[in-house]
């Protein structure tokens, strides 16, 4: 576990991180997420002590990493940093092999996990490994970067904005692809993001912070967009937090009317699994023109949603939040 204690960074007079409190479980995301300025780079570059903090503890598991040497306490954090950051002169494999050359990893052992890492992040590594990044796409290179970081297994991984500055449907890729990552490697991972659609797909918690880098919630992505505990986070969150939540809340399947004579669901369009979102439901009622959606197990429908229900649904969920 990695938890922040009372943490703040002071630049003269100016303090751009308060007293910040919050811990990160084993595999799980933290998306921090604060207006530009508001303090998220800072606030990941103090977990890995490219910053001193002004005042406060930082630990991993029971250890103080405040303390001890930052260059030891870098090996054992990945770090994604904004914009990428790749070496321009070195080659993909150079750059995914820094952090195990710096550890003096004998060059078969380096070799082999470059290969392994890029495989990992969805580049073959015959094509990829030679290549410069200016030979590479935005995604490429993000990708790359993510390999980088994850080169020596470290325990934490820091991202900072790993997929700003990609088009929608790389990011929609990417983010799907970071999500089937963390289910196999299961890090303490901190995400920085300015975007609460991203914050909430990826995020087991969000920290949500406002200038001055003030922590103004850390809680669930459906209590975030549910319950903001403050005027700034219902701000921040938006008007269609609503809408919003619709991806973040399971389909109640003991609310769902009977399936009726739905009784070969390999006919139906409009069909979403056991476990689904009022989203996916909702958007398979879209896509299909449908006037209700197949809720399946396997090849047998267990219930049916409509349009009715599923706005009923999406009231109940609001309601039990005490909205
Ligand atoms: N060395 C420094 N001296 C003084 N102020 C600084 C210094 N570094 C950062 N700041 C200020 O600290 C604040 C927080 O910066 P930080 O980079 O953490 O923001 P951020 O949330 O990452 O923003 P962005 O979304 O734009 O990346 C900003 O107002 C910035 O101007
Ligand atoms: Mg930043």
């Amino acid at each position: 576990m990695l938890r922040l204690e009372a943490v703040s960074k002071r630049y003269g007079s100016r303090t751009v991180v308060t007293d910040l409190t919050f811990d990160v479980g084993d595999g799980e995301v933290c998306a921090l997420i604060a207006p530009s300025g508001g303090g998220k780079t800072t606030t990941l570059k103090m977990i890995n002590r490219l910053i001193e903090p002004s005042s406060g503890h930082i630990y991993l598991d029971d250890e103080d990493i405040t303390r001890g040497d930052p260059v030891q306490l870098r090996r054992r954090m990945g770090y994604v940093i904004q914009q990428v950051g790749l070496f321009p002169h070195e080659t993909v494999a150079q750059n995914v092999a820094t952090v195990p050359r710096l550890l003096g990893w004998d060059r078969r052992r380096v070799r082999g996990r470059v290969d392994e890492l890029l495989e990992l992040v969805g580049l073959d590594p015959v094509e990829y490994r030679g290549r410069f990044p200016d030979e590479l796409s935005g995604g490429q290179r993000q990708r790359v970067g993510v390999a980088r970081a994850l080169a020596a297994d470290p325990p934490v991984l820091l991202m900072d904005e790993p997929f700003g500055a990609i088009d929608p449907i790389a990011r929609d890729r990417l983010q799907a692809q970071f999500l089937r990552l963390q289910g196999e490697l299961n890090k303490i991972v901190v995400f920085v993001t300015h975007d609460i659609d991203e914050a909430v797909r990826l995020g087991d918690r969000i920290a949500v912070l406002k200038e001055g880098g003030i922590l103004e919630q850390y809680d669930t992505p459906a209590n975030v967009l549910g319950r903001p505990a403050t005027p700034f986070v219902a701000d921040f969150v938006g008007a269609d937090r609503g809408l919003k939540r619709l991806s973040v809340t399971p389909i109640d399947v003991g609310g769902l009317d009977p399936p009726g004579d739905v009784a070969d669901v390999s006919r139906l369009d409009a069909k979403v699994p056991v476990g689904a979102t009022l989203k996916d439901a909702l958007a398979q009622l879209l896509l299909h023109d449908a006037p209700f959606v197949a809720v399946i197990d396997g090849d047998r429908a267990v219930g049916v949603l409509t349009p009715d229900a599923l706005h009923a649904e999406l009231r109940r969920s609001l309601e039990e939040d005490g909205q």
